[in-house]
């Protein structure tokens, strides 16, 4: 497992305060919309410089039509980051031209697609798509695996059911994770650092439980001892 921490924070300032702070583990780092939004690229570029060993997972989840979700994770490579997201109904042929398009870049990054976000509950969530989360999360997942994604965005309780469907090493990122049992605020499938052992979670994405804790780096360090 490799730990994820989500940058969420009100202003650059805090979250490179942040990064800074743990700058001696080599870790994961999500940039998401508030983050990219408001600093871009030079934002990345200074993560980087904290630690050049930071890995970076630009968390867009892009979905639009399949020209454009290429040419924007063309423009995502160039940002030299390690790992990016699309959402999975978008559908097979923009998985296939976003990959397409990725092909002639040697370390290109990560792709991965969201299946149901951690913040749907079962109610809300058939509401859109007419079956249930674990149903289409599967579905999801193999129509990702089937045109050459790296693994998608899941909750935890889809995580192993995902990898027996598609294959063991098809990469599961999951957020919602409370690694000791904290507030889930507006999540809605929480799971714990244990849960995620068992269900083989590649990426625990953490956020608010880190961030928002009298000592993040204090935090990181009993989470990085339970992984
Ligand atoms: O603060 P918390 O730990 O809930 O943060 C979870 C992070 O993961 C947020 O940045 C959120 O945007 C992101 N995320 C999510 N559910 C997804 C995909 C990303 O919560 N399906």
């Amino acid at each position: 497992m490799e730990l994820c921490i989500a940058l969420d924070l009100p202003s650059a300032k805090e979250n490179l305060a942040l990064a800074e702070s743990l700058k001696s583990h080599n870790i994961w780092m999500k940039v998401g919309f508030r983050a990219y939004i408001r600093d871009g690229k030079p934002f990345i570029e200074a993560l980087k410089k904290i630690n050049p060993q930071f890995k970076i997972f630009l968390d867009l989840k892009l979905y639009d039509i399949p020209n454009t979700m290429a040419d924007a994770s063309e423009e995502i490579a160039k940002l030299g980051v390690d790992m990016f997201n699309i959402h999975a109904s978008a559908g097979k042929v923009a998985m296939q031209t976003v990959m397409e398009r990725l092909s002639s870049y040697e370390n290109r990054p990560l792709v991965l697609a969201v299946t149901a976000l951690t913040s749907f509950d079962e109610e809300n969530f058939s509401l859109i798509y007419e079956k249930g989360i674990d149903e289409k999360a599967k579905q999801f997942a193999k129509l990702s695996y089937e045109n050459g994604l790296d693994g998608v965005v899941c909750s935890t309780f889809e995580s192993k059911v995902i990898k027996e469907a598609t294959s063991s090493d098809f990469l599961t990122l999951c957020p919602a994770i409370r690694p000791f049992g904290e507030d889930a605020q507006d999540q809605q499938r929480v799971a714990t650092l244990e849960l995620a052992k068992k269900e083989l979670v590649d990426f625990p994405v953490i956020g608010r439980p880190i961030y928002k804790d009298k000592n993040p780096a204090q935090k990181v360090e009993r989470i990085l001892q339970h992984l």
